[in-house]
């Protein structure tokens, strides 16, 4: 086994979020403006090659779990054939995506064969009217196709519902009652403020933040037992009796498991980051296409590790002139 990497706060590198492109289908309010982002020329995004040649490097250096972000990972071309080489890698023992199952139906059958358990799929409402409202396209159709083809191939779904005061409270408790006949988790998310610009919110003056979150599913649905998470986890989760899943909750504004982050994230441009809170710290394409050898990206990657702030949010803040970063998720990589 390869050593493991830890940085200067005990926290291991073990978890890649690989944002496969910045462009996307849906157009959600929590996440870009309606007119969209400007997205990076084609040039300029990695080359799947390029990805390849990084994840064996952090291979090399700890990492065992990769994860598919975007923008929307399968409006990328050839998105499946990449895919089966990543999950070809001897280091790689779990390969997942997030994806928000407009185009990923017809791909499950692949994704099973390639040994995906699992898969993260974006759903912040049930209703056709307000999904319509949230993602500015009237897609629900299509997204719960791809969940339930999820389910039938046997693959482990987590849903991912952004909580949006004033937009899709009154879907908190029939999301959450997916999980009374069906083994899946709802995870509900903090909003965070990556929507492009298009509008603030701050940890302090949050809406609904991750307690709120729990009393009002409580009020509903009666308890939620706290179950067991894994060491890195984002999300705490719970159970309720008589339910088959579970329910999530990410703080992911609040900010209550910087202390066990165990992950890095490589921005479809190929910038590196060690939070999703801070503005890039590393540009790993610069290296690749500068002509470094895999020695010189290990060293480099390494080192911005090992310094990462131990809170990339109150690290920003610490800046003289702060600016939130307003930047689309769909950039970052989520
Ligand atoms: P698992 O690998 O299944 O644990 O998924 P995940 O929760 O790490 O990833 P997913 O892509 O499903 O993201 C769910 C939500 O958690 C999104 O809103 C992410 O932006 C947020 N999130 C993921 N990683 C981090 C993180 O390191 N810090 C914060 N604050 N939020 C995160
Ligand atoms: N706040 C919280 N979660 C967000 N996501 C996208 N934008 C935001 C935001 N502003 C979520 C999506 C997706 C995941 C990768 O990130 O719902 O499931
Ligand atoms: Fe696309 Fe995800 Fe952003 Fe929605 S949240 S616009 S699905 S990248």
């Amino acid at each position: 086994a390869s050593p493991t990497l830890y940085d200067a706060h005990g926290r291991p590198l073990e978890y890649l979020r690989l944002a496969i492109t910045d462009r996307c289908n849906l157009r959600c309010f929590y996440c870009m403006p309606e007119e969209g982002i400007k997205y990076m020329p084609k040039h300029e995004l990695l080359r799947y090659e390029e990805m390849l040649r990084l994840v064996e490097i952090m291979t090399g250096l700890g990492v065992r779990k990769v994860r598919l972000t975007g923008g929307e990972p399968f409006v990328r071309r050839d998105l499946v054939p990449f895919m089966e080489r990543l999950a070809s890698l001897p280091g790689i023992h779990d390969l997942s995506l997030t994806t928000n199952g407009v185009l990923t139906a017809p791909h499950v059958p692949a994704l099973a064969r390639m040994g995906v358990k699992a898969v993260n799929l974006s759903l912040d409402t049930l209703d056709r009217q307000r999904f319509f409202e949230i993602t500015r396209r009237d897609e629900l159709p299509q997204v719960l196709r791809t969940f339930y083809a999820l389910l039938d191939a046997g693959i482990q779904v987590k849903i991912n519902a952004v909580v949006m005061d004033g937009r899709n409270i009154q879907d908190l408790v029939p999301l959450a009652e997916l999980t009374r006949e069906l083994p899946v988790e709802v995870r509900f998310i903090e909003e965070m403020p990556f929507n492009g610009g298009s509008h603030v919110a701050t940890p302090e003056s949050l809406p609904w933040n991750h307690r709120r979150i729990r009393q009002h599913l409580e009020a509903h649905l009666g308890d939620l037992v706290p179950a067991y998470t894994a060491t890195g986890a984002t999300a705490s989760e719970y159970t309720m009796a008589g339910h088959q899943g579970r329910v999530g909750i990410i703080a992911a504004y609040s900010r209550t498991f910087c202390g066990t982050c165990n992950r890095l994230r490589l921005t479809a441009e190929g910038g590196i980051k060690t939070c999703l809170y801070d503005q890039g710290v590393l540009d790993l394409r610069a290296l690749l296409r500068g002509g470094s050898s895999d020695q010189e990206i290990a060293q480099a990657l390494s080192q911005a590790f090992y310094h990462r702030a131990a809170n990339g949010f109150e690290a920003e803040r610490q800046r003289p002139v702060h600016q939130l970063n307003f930047e689309s998720m769909a950039t970052i990589g989520g």
